[in-house]
Formats: structure tokens, sequence, C-alpha cells
């Protein structure tokens, strides 16, 4: 889908159709009532008789409106005009965008992105009606044999804008929405994908044709036999039960105008597949545990998306790749493995794979020196049980790393909420024969896990958010969701604000 921005009079614009608004109880918005001016009240008379009253969800598509030089005219009705919230701002995009997709239409010019939205400007509109619409476009359809019948299609989006003056506002609207977008079905498409095709070497392939992409990238594999040399016996010992060997991508963004600059960290916990290892899961929805390279998937969306808007920033990108499965050869409860910082870890429970890949990946990043360090992992059932599927999970030993992540999280729209760490959660990871326990218990599952993890992590400043109810949805629209890319890649417009 292309998209656009221009400032322009309603009445005036030669397209296949115009979308405006319409507000309870059937209040026109602005370019409506220009609409319905232009028309001798043709609207206003239609609103009369019922067609629209203006709910959220509600559309009338009109033709031959008099007096207007478009084809057609998409009412759209927006729910009650003060209380509108990015939610409903989103759904009135997508649907108004679904309606056209069922018309002939190739193009549109729509002035939903006049509407006002609680608390957001001219440049919130434009993006978020970018990233919803291609969010509900997305499809993913590579492994289907017969191809959806494509008919004539909806090709491109005019947003209009009420004033010349927001017209700057709304190209960088533009170029942020779309760059996120992209990232987002990026991070959708390589997390859809099927277990025995996105293996670790996969991951690894993807981060390579990303330095091919971009001259600001470059990345570098570290295979199994040079994770042995670096000491990280935890990660391999995961990795053991599979066939796939496991690889640790390192893509490189350098593009601040001081090269020294100390980099941002972006860790993804990339378990291709997740079967729990020799403490099987149940059969029951393990097919959902291809998901369990989300955090990697996202780590590569929001790299995409940085080298696609050319921000001024050091980023490290690292997908943590690897498979957990049960094998002769497996690791097993009872073991106890050295980490490569030296800490030593009894595995109490082989389904507790991802702290013992990542905390060996997060050792492996204190040689960047870095700025800060965020890892992004569908680390536990638990996060789901505390936070649901609305908010990732965010543990930080940082405040103002903290604070930074849910002020990116709250502007982006893509929720996460703080859950707490501390010496007392470190009590429940106690093991009689090792430094560290895998697992904490039942209680406060998401935060154990955490703080197993900020054991790791004392040489820079470091936060953690938990994705496993936010990466993916499951039941009838089982599918990726791209996020955290949207939190990610915010918090890197924000960072290269402030650079
Ligand atoms: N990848 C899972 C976490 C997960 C499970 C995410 C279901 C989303 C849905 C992780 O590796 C795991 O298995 N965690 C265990 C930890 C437990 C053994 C302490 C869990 O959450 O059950
Ligand atoms: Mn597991
Ligand atoms: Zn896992």
């Amino acid at each position: 889908m292309e998209f656009l921005v221009k400032n322009g009079s309603v009445e005036k614009q030669r397209t296949a159709c115009l979308i405006v608004g319409v507000f309870e109880s059937r209040r026109l918005s602005a370019a409506a009532e220009q609409l319905d001016k232009q028309s001798e009240g043709y609207l206003s008379q239609l609103l009369r008789k019922g067609d629209l009253d203006g709910k959220v969800g509600q559309t009338l598509l009109l033709h031959y409106v008099p007096n207007v030089s478009a084809d057609r005219v998409l009412l759209v009705g927006c729910g009650k005009e003060r209380e509108l919230t990015e939610r409903q701002y989103k759904q009135i995009n997508q649907k108004a965008i679904s309606v056209l997709n069922e018309t002939g239409a190739t193009e549109a010019v729509s002035f939903l992105s006049e509407l006002h939205v609680k608390g957001r400007s001219v440049y919130w509109n434009v993006r978020f009606a970018i990233e919803a619409i291609q969010d509900s476009l997305y499809r993913f359809v590579e492994f289907k044999s017969a191809q959806p019948e494509q008919r004539r299609q909806l090709r491109k989006i005019v947003f209009n804008v009420e004033s010349r003056k927001a017209l700057a506002e709304a190209e960088q609207a533009l170029l942020h929405g779309k760059a996120i977008a992209t990232g987002v079905t990026f991070a959708k498409n390589v997390a859809n994908c099927p277990p025995n095709v996105c293996n670790p070497a996969y991951l690894a392939t993807l981060a390579k044709n990303l330095a091919a992409d971009y001259e600001t990238i470059e990345t570098q594999i570290i295979d199994e036999s040079e994770m042995a040399s670096l000491g990280m016996e935890s990660y391999l010992a995961v990795s053991r039960g599979s066939a796939n060997p496991a690889y640790l991508s390192v893509i490189k963004y350098q593009n601040h105008p001081n090269p020294n600059a100390k980099p941002i960290v972006l860790v993804g916990k990339g378990l291709t597949f997740d079967s729990g290892g020799i403490s099987i899961k149940p059969s029951e929805s393990m097919d959902e545990m291809k998901y369990d390279m989300g955090g990697a998937a996202s780590v590569y969306g929001t790299m995409k998306a940085l080298a696609e808007m050319n921000l001024p920033l050091n980023v490290i990108g690292v997908l943590a790749g690897c498979e957990n499965m049960p094998d002769g050869n497996a690791y097993r409860p009872g073991d106890i493995l050295k980490t490569m910082n030296g800490l030593t870890v009894e595995v109490l429970n082989t389904d507790a794979e991802g702290r013992l890949v990542l905390c060996d990946t997060l050792t492996y990043v204190e040689r960047f020196e870095p700025e800060a360090v965020i890892d992004i992992a569908t680390l536990t059932g638990a996060c789901m049980i505390a936070l649901g599927t609305h908010n990732s999970g965010l543990m930080s030993t940082h405040h103002p790393l903290a604070h930074e992540l849910l002020n990116a999280a709250s502007e982006s729209d893509d929720k996460a909420w703080q859950l707490p760490l501390g010496e007392e959660y470190q009590a429940q990871l106690k093991s009689n024969f090792a430094d560290l326990a895998n697992i904490g218990g039942r209680l406060g599952g998401a935060i154990t896990a955490g703080q197993f993890l900020s054991n790791f992590t004392q040489k820079y400043h470091w936060a953690h958010l938990d994705i496993a109810g936010t990466a993916w949805k499951s039941g009838a629209d089982k599918g990726a969701t791209g996020r955290p890319v949207p939190l990610l890649t915010q918090y890197l417009i924000n960072k290269s604000h402030s650079a």
C-alpha cells in the first residue's frame, strides 16, 4: 500500500473515494460538513432518515454525491466526538479500509486523519492510521498452495491534514509510520514461519541479509564452536538436544555522528522451537512454541525499521537463536551448568531454557560497553497470568531506563507495565548445589525469571521485556503481532532526539 499526505479541501478532491467521519448522534465532522454544504444537504438528509447514526464501526458508502468530484464518499462512524480513543481511531481506520477493499476503488483520500484523538497530534493520527491499516491487511499465505484471489485492489491512501503548517509533521509521521509498519511485517513474517523452516540458521541468514541491504549494517554470526570457546556452556546446554545447531546473530547498526558513541543493545530470545526439552510440554498448543523466537523477531523488525529511518544512532541487535528439544544427548534436570560469567546454575526444569540462553548472551554483550541493554523474550507463562495479553511485562534495574521504555510504550500505544525486581525474589532462586537454580517456584514466576537474568547484567543499564502474552495471538486469529517493534522503535526515535 502506498501512503501519502496532503492538504486540500474536501469538495475539490478528484479521487475514487473520500473517507469522512460522522460522530454520534449523526453529527458531521468538519470534512463531512463541507461535503454536506457542497451537496446542498444531501448527507444530513440521509442521516436524518436513519441510515447511519455515527457509532464506531458503522459505515455508509455513497455514490455520485451531488456537486462532489469524487466517485464515492465513505461515511464512517466515529463514536462520541470528545471521547475518541487510540483504539477506536485505529478500528475506524481499519474498518474503512476493509469496506473500501470490497469496492472497485484503487485509491482514496482520507479525512479521518483530521479527527481529534484525546492527547494526540496530527503526527500520531497519520502514524497510527498507517500502522493500523498495514496490521489489518497483513496475511501470511506463503505456505498456502492456492493464493487468495486478487480483485482490483486498493493501492493508495492519501491522508489529508487540516493546514499547510501540519504537513511537515505529517511527512515525518509518514516516514516513521511506514518504517514501523514494515518492521512489524518483517517480525510477523519470521515469527509465523514454521519451525521446520525458521531454525537458528534461518535467523542468521535473515541477519546477514540485513547487512547486504543496508550500508549502515554489519552482521556477525557466532556458531557453536565459537560459543564453546567463549564459555557459553549454559546456552549450549539448551541447544544440545537439537539437530539444528544454535547461532547467535549480531547485527551492528552504525550511524551515530560520533562513531565511538556507546551502542544501545537489543537482545532477542530466539527459541525457534521450545518443546520444553526433557521437562517436555503438554501437546496442546505446543505448535505455538514456534513463537518462542518472538523476541528475536522483534529485534530483527526493529533493526529493519531503524535502518529504514536511518536514525543517527549506534544500535546492536542480537538474535539468540536456539532450539530446545528432548534427545538422548539433551541436557537434563539436575545438570549443573557453568555460565559465561562464571556463576553456576542448577537446572531444575529444562523448560526454563530462555533464561539459560539469555544469561550467556547478556554476558557476551558486555564487550560492546553498551549505553543500555534491553532484552526481549517470550520468557514466562506467568507473565501472561499476571498481565494478560495487552501489556508486555517490563523489569529493570535502572529507573531512568524503565521510565524511558514506559514512555515509549504509551507513546507508541504498544503497552507495557512494570513489575518489580529485588533481593527478596533472589531468595526463590536458591539452589542447594549451585549458585543459582533456573526456576523460582510458582509465585511471581515472571519476576523470578527477570531476577535470574539480573544476575548477569551488573555491568550496564538493563531492562527486560517479557512478551509472552503480547508477541502472538492464539485461537481463530492465531498469528504473530509484531510486538513490541513499535515500542522499541519509539524508544530509539526518542533516543535519536536526545543524541
Ligand atoms: N517459552 C516459554 C514461556 C511461554 C509459555 C510463553 C507459554 C508463552 C506461552 C518458556 O520457555 C517456559 O517454558 N517457561 C516456563 C518456566 C517454568 C518452567 C518456570 C513456563 O512459563 O511455564
Ligand atoms: Mn520453555
Ligand atoms: Zn521458551
